[in-house]
């Protein structure tokens, strides 16, 4: 039975900070609150439920109660590694989908977890700074455990977990195995290792793609990515762009 109690999380994630609430806005904001309040390195905020759930892009993020796996977790970085949080997080995730058996998982540059080709986990990144010094990260994950996106419009591109994998999770199991993979990879943040172990496993790369970004839209064939994560992409005229950010949908454009 899955028990998803602050009292039980916090016995079973010690020596860890954990603040675990019910029900909230954004677990982002938690925790930007208590790095600003002086949270350590590696503390972690844990909901049930999000009803104002942030996505990227302006987008929302749906999670009833009891169905999916939510958290913010503090980090204090190095300023030169910054732009390999995200890639903490995908890589974090992707290990912990192959710990629990999962066969097709991958990402989806920059940042989208796909189990089976559609969307199980997303990751939103959000800076804190004082002035020009650094505060630190806020790491927000979402992983859909078991939301039933049957007859939504996400029925077509977003997955849960249990129904990938026609068995139960239990979502505090599954805290602690991608906590426990976001320390081990934490110690590659800012190198080589983490960047090349998040590039082996883009699905983007060698595709042709379509990009939505702020400015507009980008038809093109990926290239490479470099270690700061930006995308290189080549239009129909031969042209290289370079991509900081944007929403990609793989296969032929039309
Ligand atoms: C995406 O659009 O892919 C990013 C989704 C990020 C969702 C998580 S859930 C926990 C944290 N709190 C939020 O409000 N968003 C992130």
């Amino acid at each position: 039975m899955e028990i998803y109690t602050a009292e039980h999380l916090q016995s079973v994630l010690l020596p860890r900070p954990v603040r675990f609430v019910q029900s909230i806005g954004s677990t982002n904001d938690l925790a930007r609150e208590w790095l600003q309040q002086g949270g350590a390195n590696g503390a972690v905020v844990i909901a049930d439920e999000q009803v104002q759930g942030r996505g990227r892009m302006g987008r929302s993020w749906f999670t009833p109660p009891g169905t999916a796996l939510i958290l913010s977790l503090l980090l204090r970085p190095p300023v030169t590694a910054l732009h390999q949080v995200t890639m903490l997080g995908a890589v974090s995730i992707a290990e912990m989908l192959d710990q629990l058996g999962a066969h097709s998982v991958a990402i989806k540059w920059p940042n989208d977890v796909l189990l089976n080709g559609r969307k199980v986990s997303g990751i939103l990144p959000e800076t804190t700074w004082d002035g020009s010094r650094l505060v630190g990260v806020v790491l927000g994950i979402g992983v859909n455990v078991r939301i039933d996106f049957t007859g939504t419009n996400l029925a077509a591109t977003a997955i849960s977990i249990e129904p990938a994998l026609g068995r139960p999770i239990n979502r505090v199991d599954l805290l602690k195995m991608l906590l426990d993979s976001l320390d081990r990879w934490s110690l590659h943040l800012g190198t080589e290792v983490l960047f090349e172990a998040w590039r082996a496993r883009l699905v983007t790369l060698g595709t042709a793609v379509l990009i939505d970004h702020l400015s507009g839209q980008l038809h093109g064939f990926a290239e490479s990515v470099d270690p700061s994560g930006v995308l290189r992409v080549r239009d129909a005229s031969g042209r290289l762009h370079t991509v900081m950010a944007g929403d990609v949908s793989l296969g032929e454009p039309d």
